[in-house]
């Protein structure tokens, strides 16, 4: 299986990327981080195609076939970043044909990174959903955190080892 993990954190070395790192050597998955990427919000008239979405995104879903989406809690929600590129797979179901075309059949999953061990009511819906709507096929979800001494704790730890066997 080849593995994607799309860091989604405002932070490329916060807390989103000690967990992304994490999972990464146990999946031997690629990490993409989001803010090395220009990636514009939707455009109704689509003037944002010289940004860099349309090419990350092609090589995406051309070279893995499961995606699993690395997306800090803010505001109860992902971040706005994740969120940005997310819309922007729109651009493949009503501009760039091609790319839409891509998408049937992948696999998806998702990681939440909160401030705590409480987990945030309805999170991944908007994941679960859009993996049904673009025709994914959704592997699961975990939410994470990082403890107060900066480390992954034991407890989460175990949970991420047995999101891992998702795969
Ligand atoms: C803009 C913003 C909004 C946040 N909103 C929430 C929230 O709604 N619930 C929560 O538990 N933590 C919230 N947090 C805390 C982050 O989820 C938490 O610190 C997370 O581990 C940060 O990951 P990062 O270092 O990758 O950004 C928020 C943090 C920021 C910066």
């Amino acid at each position: 299986m080849s593995i994607l993990i799309v860091q989604g954190s405002s932070n490329p070395n916060g807390n989103t990327a000690t967990i992304v790192k994490m999972l990464a050597d146990k999946l031997n998955a690629e990490v993409l981080d989001l803010t090395t990427k220009n990636i514009l919000p939707f455009d109704y008239q689509f003037k944002n195609q010289e940004d860099d979405f349309n090419s990350t995104a092609h090589d995406i879903f051309d070279r893995f076939d499961t995606i699993i989406f690395a997306s800090p809690v803010y505001w109860y929600t992902m971040s706005g970043i994740m969120k940005n590129f997310i819309d922007r797979l729109t651009d493949g179901l009503l501009y760039d044909k091609a790319l839409g075309q891509k998408y049937e059949n992948k696999n998806m999953a998702a990681i939440a990174c909160g401030s705590s061990q409480m987990t945030i009511e309805g999170y991944f819906i908007p994941f679960q959903k859009s993996a049904t709507y673009l025709k994914m096929n959704y592997l699961g979800d975990i939410h994470s955190w990082i403890d107060e001494a900066n480390v992954i704790s034991s407890v989460a730890e175990k949970r991420l080892h047995a999101f891992t066997q998702l795969f």
